[in-house]
């Protein structure tokens, strides 16, 4: 299979960071989303963040200028329909994203492949949806996709051998380094990385150490780039409960139990970064 045009569905902080990566290494992205403001908000951002690395010497005027001239955007879903991949990478709620494939589904090549972005939901699950369980995968990028290296493949129960060849191929071309995960909840980076940032909150509604205290000990004594509390905030503290919620109903068992704190900033709409408060005040 050779992929050379991406569809994205939705244009929110991970949908634009892998349209980035994809018009950079020269595949043809069309990106979509329900909120025309959202398009023209991310197509905006990625010239910034192209910009940013021609500022910084990483890139080229006439590489920024061709891969921004790759990118382009619909608001009507069933654009994509001829697609060779589709990445959907909307919000992280399992009927948001059951709608979207019952909308698209009628439009696509038999051939297309559809991915999801997921950070947690079953990919299983998510294939008996569609009409194409063998054509379909996890394929879950971190944030912030421009930097990240990692990308998570995941096969459903029912994912073919060529389509997961086809996903590892996309994957270096990228540039980038994949990571096979089996299809249990939250994979492998968030079963590992989640149960640790609930940890860190655990230790803040304990009052073993403070915001400052937390962060600093795992960023200075663990060498972690940024303390489990500030990337909290920059994952969002809906997404980390969502992921947390996910693994307490999917393992059962009390140790992925989320902390009381972390539900009731979500319950205050503290959410990290995007709305200006979380563990920390960005006003
Ligand atoms: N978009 C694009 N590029 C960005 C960026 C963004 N949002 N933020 C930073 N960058 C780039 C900068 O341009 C810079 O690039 P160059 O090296 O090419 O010049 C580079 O990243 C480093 O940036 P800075 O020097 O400004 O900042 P920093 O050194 O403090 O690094 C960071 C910022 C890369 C975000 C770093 O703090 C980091 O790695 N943090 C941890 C991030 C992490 O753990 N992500 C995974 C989250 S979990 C996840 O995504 C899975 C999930 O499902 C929830």
């Amino acid at each position: 299979m050779d992929i050379r045009t991406v569809g994205v569905v939705g244009a929110g902080q991970m949908g634009n960071g892998i349209a980035h990566v994809f018009a950079l290494a020269g595949f043809d992205v069309t990106m979509t989303d329900i909120s025309q403001d959202a398009l023209t908000a991310s197509v905006e951002k990625i010239a910034q963040n192209l910009d940013r690395q021609v500022g910084r010497a990483k890139l080229t005027e006439a590489e920024r200028d061709a891969a921004m001239a790759r990118i382009s955007t619909t608001p009507t879903l069933t654009d994509l329909g001829k697609l060779d991949l589709i990445i959907e990478a909307a919000t992280e709620k399992e009927v948001v994203k059951h709608a979207i494939f019952a909308e698209l589904l009628p439009h696509l090549g038999p051939q297309t492949i559809l991915t999801s972005n997921t950070s947690s939901i079953s990919i299983t699950r998510l294939a008996s949806q569609t009409d194409r369980p063998e054509r379909f995968m996890g394929f879950h990028f971190m944030n912030p996709v421009p930097v990240m290296q990692l990308v998570e493949l995941i096969r459903g129960i029912a994912t073919d051998s060529a389509t997961y060849d086809a996903l590892e191929a996309v994957v270096a071309k990228l540039g980038k380094t994949s990571a096979s995960a089996e299809d249990f909840p939250a994979f492998i980076v968030n079963r590992i990385l989640m149960p640790m940032i609930n940890e860190a909150i655990y230790t803040l509604y304990e009052g073993v150490g403070s915001v400052k205290s937390i962060d600093t000990s795992l960023k200075l004594g663990a060498n972690h780039p940024m303390g489990p509390l500030e990337l909290a905030d920059f994952i969002g503290l809906d997404t980390c409960l969502a992921i947390m919620n996910v693994l307490h109903d999917g393992l059962a068992d009390t140790k992925y139990r989320p902390c009381p704190l972390l539900t009731k900033y979500v319950e205050a709409g503290w959410l990290g970064r995007k709305t200006d408060r979380g563990f920390y005040d960005y006003r």
